[in-house]
């Protein structure tokens, strides 16, 4: 049994999308019962991948009518935050190993009027995250490595979840917990009973053929 009483959030992440049908993808997620649009801007060496970069979340966000979380795998992230925020994010998360100032940058994140997530490596361990968690908004676990859409879940991701969120019950805070990576309709469930508030999902709701579904699924709308 999940400690919500309503529907895990859902945030489909557009790294898989359609990129030359771009503008159906994100009208399908207007229509679709998904909570938060995911947006992986990646930079080619904090993460050994490129995504896209501000032209690209521009268009998105004028005609995305769900907030646009925005998650930074770049270095020197707090050099971009206000354009991003210009440019339509809702909230921004910055990974806790990119940030040498990670204090000053979620501090930043919430000064321009956005909400701030702190993101966690695979390998990096929850106790990290006692000094930043009641300036934080949600933390992000990566449930894979960082850098592509498409890979395989890794299992210790669940302990890690109810490991945050006993830390979160403890001091009675109300920070969501956000699972990113290799997530799908066989797993979902096992992320919810552990805690988690918010799952992003790419590959498993972009290339199936009837994503509205899938969205519907791993919100346990339609079994
Ligand atoms: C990976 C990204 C994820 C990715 C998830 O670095 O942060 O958001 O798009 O894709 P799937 O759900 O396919 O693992
Ligand atoms: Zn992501």
């Amino acid at each position: 049994m999940s400690h919500r009483e309503s529907p895990v959030l859902i945030a489909p992440s557009i790294l898989s999308a359609d990129f030359l049908n771009l503008g159906r993808d994100i009208r399908m997620l207007n229509q679709s019962s998904a909570d938060w649009i995911h947006v992986d801007i990646m930079d080619g060496n904090f993460v050994p991948n490129i995504s896209f970069g501000m032209p690209l979340l521009e268009a998105v966000g004028s005609i995305a009518e769900k907030p646009l979380d925005v998650h930074l795998m770049i270095t020197k992230p707090e050099k971009f935050l206000k354009r991003f925020k210009e440019l339509g994010a809702d909230m921004i998360s910055v990974h806790y190993e990119g940030s040498f100032h990670l204090h000053s940058t979620v501090m930043k994140i919430k000064e321009l009027g956005m909400k701030a997530g702190v993101v966690l490596n695979p390998h990096t361990p929850v106790h990290v995250l006692d000094a930043i968690l009641p300036y934080a908004d949600y933390v992000l676990l990566m449930s894979v490595n960082p850098g592509f859409g498409g890979q395989k879940f890794i299992d210790g991701s669940i302990e890690k979840v109810r490991e945050l969120r006993r830390l979160i019950d403890q001091q009675k805070l109300q920070t969501l917990i956000q699972v990113d990576g290799g997530i799908n309709t066989d797993n979902a469930h096992l992320l919810i009973a552990a805690g988690a508030d918010v799952l992003v999902a790419g590959s498993a709701v972009f290339c199936d053929e009837d994503p509205t579904r899938v969205i519907n699924q791993l919100k346990g709308l339609d079994n």
